[in-house]
């Protein structure tokens, strides 16, 4: 039988120190949700927006070492409100992370497709957070037809009468040298998604603050890693990273600063095989 071995690693700590224990490019995937600049304060503490980028560059640059160089960093964020207009931390960290080596190769939205009705005097509900895409090289890998999704209702109407301009290649018209057969897609059950991701908060049945849906993670993790891969989220929470991870047969590693979080990222883990060594878990499944 071929046995496969998936690692679980939950670390208690700053991942300002922590990440300088993992080895270099060896990490296929980050995917992280970061304290918001002076959000939940009263729970986790909260960075005041004029030092976010100061106080995340030097993760980041860890993060920037520990990741292979095939690999893909996902960063869940969204700008508060200061002062009646959106802070321009998140615009300064990614010219930051650009000029720290990284490269912005990508930005999703997630659209929260459950957010609160509510009413401000000056803007609408929030409704879609950042989720942004970096990469270490332009060469990186991505496994696109893991994340494929079924035509469904657009193709039915779209795809009914063709013009005689759909049966043959349509260029584009501002050269940028795509163009588009639609007719070929006639024959496929199965298309390619775009870059707004819709998915639900879940935050019901935890005792975490802000928890994003697995179905984030689990996303991101079939695009950009097989199985046998590690995944790593610096700022763990509750543990949706690691337990996705898990259930994908991707090693993970997860970091967490408070010991309340870290016990429920660690209890996610604990039905299996456990080892307990200077405050890190580590669990060993074997597998078929
Ligand atoms: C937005 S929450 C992450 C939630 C997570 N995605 C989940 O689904 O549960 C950010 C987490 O980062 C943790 N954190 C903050 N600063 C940290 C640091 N320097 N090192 C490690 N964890 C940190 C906080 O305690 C908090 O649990």
């Amino acid at each position: 039988m071929n046995m496969k071995k998936v690692v679980t690693n939950i670390i208690l700590g700053d991942s300002k120190e922590k990440l300088t224990e993992l080895g270099d490019n060896s990490v296929d995937l980050i995917i992280t949700s970061p304290p918001y600049a002076d959000q939940r304060k009263n729970t986790y503490g909260g960075i005041s927006p004029e030092k976010y980028v100061e106080w995340f560059l030097p993760i980041s640059k860890e993060m920037l070492r520990v990741l292979k160089p095939s690999g893909t960093f996902i960063l869940n964020i969204k700008e508060k409100v200061v002062s009646g207009e959106r802070h321009t931390y998140v615009l300064e960290l990614i010219l930051a992370l650009r000029q720290q080596g990284w490269f912005w190769t990508e930005e999703f939205i997630w659209h929260k497709k459950n957010s609160f009705p509510g009413k401000w005097p000056n803007r609408f509900r929030d409704s879609w957070e950042r989720v942004l895409q970096f990469n270490k090289s332009k060469d990186f890998s991505m496994y696109q037809e893991a994340v494929m999704v079924l035509v469904g209702d657009w193709a039915k109407s779209r795809l009914k009468n063709l013009s005689v301009k759909d049966l043959s290649r349509d260029e584009s018209k501002v050269g940028s040298g795509f163009g588009k057969k639609i007719a070929n897609w006639l024959i496929r059950d199965k298309v390619y998604p775009n870059n707004v991701l819709h998915f639900a908060t879940e935050c019901g049945n935890k005792s975490h603050s802000a928890v994003f849906p697995e179905a984030l993670p689990e996303w991101f993790i079939k695009l950009f890693t097989k199985e046998g891969d590690t995944v790593l989220d610096p700022f763990l929470g509750s543990g949706t990273t690691t337990r996705v991870a898990k259930r994908m047969n991707r090693n993970s590693i997860g970091i967490e600063v408070l010991e309340e979080y870290y016990n429920l990222a660690k209890a996610d883990v604990l039905d299996k095989t456990e080892t307990n060594k200077n405050k890190s878990l580590f669990i060993e499944l074997q597998q078929a």
